[in-house]
Protein backbone atom coordinates (compact mmCIF):
# COMPACT_ATOMS: atom_id res chain seq x y z
CA UNK A 1 0.00 0.00 0.00
CA UNK A 2 1.33 3.69 -0.94
CA UNK A 3 1.68 5.48 2.33
CA UNK A 4 0.58 8.89 2.75
CA UNK A 5 3.69 10.90 3.49
CA UNK A 6 6.38 9.84 6.23
CA UNK A 7 5.56 10.49 9.93
CA UNK A 8 8.43 11.50 12.39
CA UNK A 9 8.56 11.69 16.41
CA UNK A 10 10.88 11.27 19.32
CA UNK A 11 11.50 10.74 22.93
CA UNK A 12 14.27 11.19 25.70
CA UNK A 13 15.31 7.81 27.04
CA UNK A 14 13.09 8.12 30.07
CA UNK A 15 13.84 4.37 30.55
CA UNK A 16 10.31 2.14 31.41
CA UNK A 17 7.35 3.73 30.09
CA UNK A 18 3.98 4.65 32.02
CA UNK A 19 0.65 4.68 30.94
CA UNK A 20 0.92 8.41 30.56
CA UNK A 21 3.56 7.89 27.56
CA UNK A 22 1.67 5.11 26.08
CA UNK A 23 -1.98 6.78 26.26
CA UNK A 24 -0.32 10.18 25.21
CA UNK A 25 2.30 9.25 22.91
CA UNK A 26 3.18 5.57 21.84
CA UNK A 27 -0.21 4.42 21.26
CA UNK A 28 -0.73 6.77 18.15
CA UNK A 29 3.23 6.18 17.27
CA UNK A 30 1.72 2.54 16.39
CA UNK A 31 -1.32 3.55 15.14
CA UNK A 32 0.21 5.55 12.66
CA UNK A 33 2.30 2.87 11.00
CA UNK A 34 -1.07 1.62 9.07
CA UNK A 35 -0.65 5.13 6.72
CA UNK A 36 2.23 6.30 6.99
CA UNK A 37 5.77 5.16 6.60
CA UNK A 38 7.26 5.94 10.37
CA UNK A 39 10.54 6.52 11.81
CA UNK A 40 10.80 7.22 15.58
CA UNK A 41 13.90 7.64 17.38
CA UNK A 42 15.28 7.59 20.61
CA UNK A 43 16.76 11.08 21.33
CA UNK A 44 20.05 10.11 23.49
CA UNK A 45 21.83 13.31 22.39
CA UNK A 46 18.77 15.54 23.81
CA UNK A 47 18.63 14.08 26.48
CA UNK A 48 22.43 14.96 27.05
CA UNK A 49 21.20 18.65 28.23
CA UNK A 50 19.45 17.58 31.69
CA UNK A 51 21.77 16.07 34.55
CA UNK A 52 18.56 13.43 35.55
CA UNK A 53 18.48 11.97 31.78
CA UNK A 54 22.41 11.71 31.26
CA UNK A 55 22.65 9.01 34.51
CA UNK A 56 21.51 5.45 33.11
CA UNK A 57 21.83 6.46 29.49
CA UNK A 58 22.44 3.01 27.99
CA UNK A 59 20.10 0.95 29.92
CA UNK A 60 17.01 3.46 29.58
CA UNK A 61 17.74 3.64 26.08
CA UNK A 62 17.45 0.01 25.92
CA UNK A 63 14.25 -0.21 28.10
CA UNK A 64 12.38 2.04 26.25
CA UNK A 65 13.29 0.29 22.95
CA UNK A 66 11.74 -3.08 24.95
CA UNK A 67 8.63 -0.67 25.81
CA UNK A 68 7.80 0.66 22.28
CA UNK A 69 8.48 -2.46 20.65
CA UNK A 70 5.84 -4.45 22.79
CA UNK A 71 3.46 -2.07 22.81
CA UNK A 72 3.36 -2.65 18.86
CA UNK A 73 5.90 -0.45 16.88
CA UNK A 74 6.81 -2.58 13.67
CA UNK A 75 10.56 -2.98 13.08
CA UNK A 76 10.28 -4.36 9.33
CA UNK A 77 7.94 -1.94 8.51
CA UNK A 78 9.34 1.16 10.65
CA UNK A 79 12.49 2.49 11.48
CA UNK A 80 13.86 2.59 15.06
CA UNK A 81 16.70 3.46 15.80
CA UNK A 82 18.85 5.70 18.24
CA UNK A 83 19.71 9.32 17.53
CA UNK A 84 23.19 9.37 18.05
CA UNK A 85 23.70 6.65 15.77
CA UNK A 86 23.44 8.76 12.85
CA UNK A 87 25.92 11.70 13.71
CA UNK A 88 24.53 13.24 10.25
CA UNK A 89 21.81 15.07 12.66
CA UNK A 90 24.86 17.17 14.60
CA UNK A 91 26.14 18.35 11.10
CA UNK A 92 22.79 19.63 10.25
CA UNK A 93 22.09 21.06 13.33
CA UNK A 94 25.31 23.30 13.00
CA UNK A 95 24.30 24.38 9.36
CA UNK A 96 21.04 25.17 10.80
CA UNK A 97 21.83 26.89 13.96
CA UNK A 98 23.50 29.59 11.34
CA UNK A 99 19.56 30.19 10.22
CA UNK A 100 18.18 31.06 13.19
CA UNK A 101 18.29 33.65 16.02
CA UNK A 102 19.15 33.42 18.97
CA UNK A 103 16.60 35.78 20.64
CA UNK A 104 13.87 33.48 19.14
CA UNK A 105 15.58 30.55 20.70
CA UNK A 106 16.17 32.16 24.06
CA UNK A 107 12.17 33.84 24.24
CA UNK A 108 10.80 30.38 23.77
CA UNK A 109 8.71 29.12 26.93
CA UNK A 110 10.01 25.25 26.58
CA UNK A 111 13.82 27.10 27.41
CA UNK A 112 12.08 29.93 30.10
CA UNK A 113 10.25 26.38 31.75
CA UNK A 114 14.03 24.87 32.04
CA UNK A 115 16.08 27.67 33.13
CA UNK A 116 13.53 28.24 35.93
CA UNK A 117 13.78 24.01 36.51
CA UNK A 118 17.41 24.16 36.08
CA UNK A 119 19.01 27.42 36.86
CA UNK A 120 22.74 26.12 37.66
CA UNK A 121 22.94 24.02 34.31
CA UNK A 122 21.84 26.18 31.34
CA UNK A 123 24.01 25.02 29.02
CA UNK A 124 24.57 26.02 25.52
CA UNK A 125 22.98 21.97 24.22
CA UNK A 126 19.50 23.50 26.04
CA UNK A 127 19.42 26.74 23.74
CA UNK A 128 19.97 24.60 20.61
CA UNK A 129 17.01 21.91 22.09
CA UNK A 130 15.06 22.82 19.07
CA UNK A 131 17.70 23.44 16.26
CA UNK A 132 18.56 19.53 17.19
CA UNK A 133 15.37 18.57 16.83
CA UNK A 134 14.54 20.46 13.90
CA UNK A 135 17.53 18.60 12.14
CA UNK A 136 16.40 15.55 13.32
CA UNK A 137 12.85 16.17 11.66
CA UNK A 138 14.07 17.69 8.64
CA UNK A 139 17.37 14.94 8.12
CA UNK A 140 14.14 12.60 7.13
CA UNK A 141 12.50 14.54 4.62
CA UNK A 142 9.41 14.24 7.70
CA UNK A 143 5.90 15.49 6.14
CA UNK A 144 4.15 15.00 9.63
CA UNK A 145 5.05 15.17 13.03
CA UNK A 146 2.60 13.89 16.16
CA UNK A 147 3.56 15.53 19.37
CA UNK A 148 2.08 16.61 22.12
CA UNK A 149 0.91 19.82 22.79
CA UNK A 150 3.87 21.52 24.93
CA UNK A 151 5.96 20.80 21.78
CA UNK A 152 3.83 22.21 19.47
CA UNK A 153 5.89 25.90 19.73
CA UNK A 154 8.71 23.28 18.69
CA UNK A 155 7.53 22.40 15.38
CA UNK A 156 6.29 26.25 14.48
CA UNK A 157 9.92 27.16 14.79
CA UNK A 158 11.11 24.06 13.23
CA UNK A 159 9.30 25.50 10.26
CA UNK A 160 10.64 29.09 10.56
CA UNK A 161 14.17 27.56 10.44
CA UNK A 162 13.07 25.60 7.00
CA UNK A 163 11.97 28.69 5.67
CA UNK A 164 15.00 30.69 6.57
CA UNK A 165 17.60 27.63 5.15
CA UNK A 166 15.32 27.22 1.76
CA UNK A 167 15.37 30.93 1.21
CA UNK A 168 18.68 32.04 2.03
CA UNK A 169 20.59 28.78 0.48
CA UNK A 170 17.66 29.20 -2.58
CA UNK A 171 16.63 25.09 -2.24
CA UNK A 172 13.71 23.30 -1.46
CA UNK A 173 16.37 20.48 0.05
CA UNK A 174 14.51 20.93 3.58
CA UNK A 175 10.42 19.77 3.87
CA UNK A 176 8.41 22.18 6.24
CA UNK A 177 6.49 19.67 8.50
CA UNK A 178 3.41 19.99 10.09
CA UNK A 179 2.21 19.24 13.73
CA UNK A 180 -0.09 16.45 14.56
CA UNK A 181 -1.42 16.58 17.48
CA UNK A 182 -2.13 13.60 19.65
CA UNK A 183 -5.50 13.22 20.71
CA UNK A 184 -5.26 16.06 23.78
CA UNK A 185 -5.01 14.05 26.54
CA UNK A 186 -3.32 14.70 29.63
CA UNK A 187 -2.65 11.95 31.79
CA UNK A 188 -2.97 12.49 35.59
CA UNK A 189 -0.99 10.57 38.16
CA UNK A 190 -1.58 8.41 40.79
CA UNK A 191 -1.89 11.60 43.19
CA UNK A 192 -4.43 12.72 40.99
CA UNK A 193 -2.97 16.37 40.83
CA UNK A 194 0.23 16.27 38.35
CA UNK A 195 0.32 15.40 35.32
CA UNK A 196 1.86 11.84 35.15
CA UNK A 197 5.76 11.94 35.24
CA UNK A 198 8.68 9.54 36.54
CA UNK A 199 10.45 12.71 38.36
CA UNK A 200 6.90 12.85 40.34
CA UNK A 201 6.88 9.22 41.30
CA UNK A 202 3.19 9.25 40.50
CA UNK A 203 3.47 7.01 37.68
CA UNK A 204 2.01 3.44 36.61
CA UNK A 205 4.68 1.50 35.10
CA UNK A 206 3.57 -0.42 31.60
CA UNK A 207 5.79 -3.05 32.56
CA UNK A 208 4.91 -3.17 36.03
CA UNK A 209 3.68 -7.45 37.73
CA UNK A 210 -0.22 -7.62 37.64
CA UNK A 211 0.32 -7.42 41.91
CA UNK A 212 2.34 -4.41 41.55
CA UNK A 213 -0.45 -2.65 39.08
CA UNK A 214 -3.24 -3.70 41.37
CA UNK A 215 -0.34 -1.74 44.52
CA UNK A 216 -0.33 1.29 42.46
CA UNK A 217 -3.72 1.13 41.39
CA UNK A 218 -5.02 1.12 44.92
CA UNK A 219 -2.88 4.05 46.05
CA UNK A 220 -4.76 6.48 43.40
CA UNK A 221 -6.34 10.01 45.07
CA UNK A 222 -10.24 9.80 44.31
CA UNK A 223 -12.66 12.52 44.76
CA UNK A 224 -11.58 14.08 47.94
CA UNK A 225 -14.79 14.91 49.21
CA UNK A 226 -15.81 10.97 49.95
CA UNK A 227 -14.44 10.42 52.96
CA UNK A 228 -16.37 7.25 54.09
CA UNK A 229 -17.54 4.60 52.17
CA UNK A 230 -20.72 5.60 52.72
CA UNK A 231 -20.83 9.12 51.56
CA UNK A 232 -21.56 9.54 47.54
CA UNK A 233 -19.10 10.98 45.32
CA UNK A 234 -18.07 12.80 42.86
CA UNK A 235 -16.94 10.57 39.45
CA UNK A 236 -16.50 14.19 37.25
CA UNK A 237 -13.71 14.70 39.66
CA UNK A 238 -11.91 11.63 40.08
CA UNK A 239 -9.09 10.30 38.50
CA UNK A 240 -9.97 6.83 38.95
CA UNK A 241 -13.07 7.68 36.85
CA UNK A 242 -11.60 9.40 34.08
CA UNK A 243 -8.61 6.84 33.85
CA UNK A 244 -12.25 4.01 33.69
CA UNK A 245 -13.83 6.11 30.89
CA UNK A 246 -10.09 6.04 29.03
CA UNK A 247 -9.54 1.92 29.65
CA UNK A 248 -12.93 0.20 30.90
CA UNK A 249 -16.36 -1.17 28.62
CA UNK A 250 -18.62 1.80 28.22
CA UNK A 251 -21.63 -0.62 30.47
CA UNK A 252 -18.68 -0.58 33.46
CA UNK A 253 -18.33 2.99 33.11
CA UNK A 254 -21.98 3.94 33.24
CA UNK A 255 -22.78 2.11 36.12
CA UNK A 256 -20.31 3.61 37.71
CA UNK A 257 -21.15 6.89 37.22
CA UNK A 258 -24.16 6.28 38.40
CA UNK A 259 -23.28 4.49 41.18
CA UNK A 260 -20.62 6.31 42.53
CA UNK A 261 -22.58 8.93 43.11
CA UNK A 262 -25.49 6.94 45.22
CA UNK A 263 -22.48 5.54 47.08
CA UNK A 264 -23.69 2.03 45.61
CA UNK A 265 -20.18 1.31 44.91
CA UNK A 266 -16.83 2.46 47.06
CA UNK A 267 -13.58 3.62 45.84
CA UNK A 268 -11.87 0.11 46.65
CA UNK A 269 -13.97 -1.65 44.60
CA UNK A 270 -13.78 0.94 41.88
CA UNK A 271 -9.95 0.99 41.99
CA UNK A 272 -9.98 -2.94 41.93
CA UNK A 273 -12.29 -2.60 38.80
CA UNK A 274 -9.84 -0.52 37.10
CA UNK A 275 -6.69 -2.44 37.70
CA UNK A 276 -8.53 -5.28 36.28
CA UNK A 277 -8.91 -3.94 33.28
CA UNK A 278 -5.83 -1.96 33.01
CA UNK A 279 -3.60 -5.25 33.82
CA UNK A 280 -5.97 -7.55 31.07
CA UNK A 281 -4.90 -4.47 28.54
CA UNK A 282 -1.56 -4.96 29.41
CA UNK A 283 -1.71 -8.71 28.95
CA UNK A 284 -0.40 -8.99 25.16
CA UNK A 285 2.19 -6.05 25.97
CA UNK A 286 3.35 -7.64 28.97
CA UNK A 287 3.95 -11.13 27.33
CA UNK A 288 5.92 -9.72 24.27
CA UNK A 289 7.83 -7.63 26.59
CA UNK A 290 9.33 -10.50 28.51
CA UNK A 291 10.03 -12.25 25.10
CA UNK A 292 11.85 -9.39 24.03
CA UNK A 293 14.06 -9.50 27.27
CA UNK A 294 15.46 -12.60 26.18
CA UNK A 295 16.12 -11.76 23.04
CA UNK A 296 18.76 -8.95 24.21
CA UNK A 297 20.95 -8.97 21.01
CA UNK A 298 17.83 -9.09 18.84
CA UNK A 299 16.30 -5.48 20.24
CA UNK A 300 19.94 -4.01 19.84
CA UNK A 301 19.78 -5.92 16.19
CA UNK A 302 17.12 -3.69 15.65
CA UNK A 303 18.17 -0.84 17.17
CA UNK A 304 21.37 -1.19 14.80
CA UNK A 305 19.51 -1.50 11.72
CA UNK A 306 17.06 1.26 12.24
CA UNK A 307 20.30 2.95 12.37
CA UNK A 308 21.59 2.27 9.39
CA UNK A 309 18.47 2.51 7.38
CA UNK A 310 17.60 5.89 8.89
CA UNK A 311 21.54 7.32 8.23
CA UNK A 312 20.88 6.40 4.06
CA UNK A 313 17.90 8.60 4.07
CA UNK A 314 20.61 10.92 6.27
CA UNK A 315 23.22 11.15 3.89
CA UNK A 316 21.25 11.64 0.80
CA UNK A 317 19.78 14.27 2.48
CA UNK A 318 22.99 16.05 3.48
CA UNK A 319 24.07 15.96 -0.29
CA UNK A 320 21.42 17.96 -0.93
CA UNK A 321 22.11 20.30 1.95
CA UNK A 322 25.79 20.92 1.54
CA UNK A 323 24.83 21.54 -2.60
CA UNK A 324 22.61 23.79 -1.66
CA UNK A 325 25.49 25.73 0.52
CA UNK A 326 28.05 25.43 -1.55
CA UNK A 327 30.10 23.40 1.04
CA UNK A 328 32.56 21.57 -0.97
P1 LIG B 1 8.57 12.49 28.22
O1 LIG B 1 8.83 11.19 28.89
O2 LIG B 1 8.03 13.56 29.13
O3 LIG B 1 9.74 12.96 27.37
O4 LIG B 1 7.37 12.25 27.20
C1 LIG B 1 7.44 11.34 26.11
C2 LIG B 1 6.12 11.38 25.39
O5 LIG B 1 5.05 10.94 26.23
C3 LIG B 1 5.72 12.79 24.92
O6 LIG B 1 5.16 12.72 23.63
C4 LIG B 1 4.68 13.25 25.92
O7 LIG B 1 3.73 14.13 25.37
C5 LIG B 1 4.04 11.94 26.36
N1 LIG B 1 3.66 12.01 27.80
C6 LIG B 1 4.48 11.96 28.87
N2 LIG B 1 3.78 12.03 30.04
C7 LIG B 1 2.48 12.15 29.69
C8 LIG B 1 1.26 12.27 30.44
N3 LIG B 1 1.24 12.27 31.77
N4 LIG B 1 0.11 12.38 29.75
C9 LIG B 1 0.11 12.37 28.39
N5 LIG B 1 1.21 12.25 27.64
C10 LIG B 1 2.39 12.15 28.25
N1 LIG C 1 11.62 17.49 22.14
C1 LIG C 1 10.84 16.30 22.22
C2 LIG C 1 10.37 16.13 23.67
O1 LIG C 1 10.95 16.67 24.57
C3 LIG C 1 11.64 15.09 21.76
C4 LIG C 1 12.08 15.21 20.34
C5 LIG C 1 13.37 15.37 19.88
C6 LIG C 1 11.25 15.18 19.19
N2 LIG C 1 13.41 15.43 18.54
C7 LIG C 1 12.13 15.34 18.07
C8 LIG C 1 9.89 15.08 19.00
C9 LIG C 1 11.64 15.38 16.76
C10 LIG C 1 9.39 15.12 17.70
C11 LIG C 1 10.27 15.28 16.60
O2 LIG C 1 9.38 15.41 23.89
Amino acid sequence: MTKKGRVFSGARPTGRQHLGNYLGAIRNYVALQAEYDCVYCIVDVHALTTVETTQDLKLNTFEMALDWLAAGIRPDESILFVQSHVPEVMELHTYLSMVTQLGKLTDLPTFKEKIRQQPENINYGLVGYPVLMTADIVLYKSDVVPVGIDQAPHIEFAREIVRSFNYRYDTKALIEPQVKHTEVLKVIGIDGKDKMSKSLNNHIELASTPEETIKRVREMVTDPARQRRTDPGNPDVCNVFTMHKIMSPQVEVDMINTECRIAGIGCVDCKLRFATNLNKHLEPFRAKRAELVSQESYVQDVLHDGGQRARAIAQKTMIEVREAMQLP
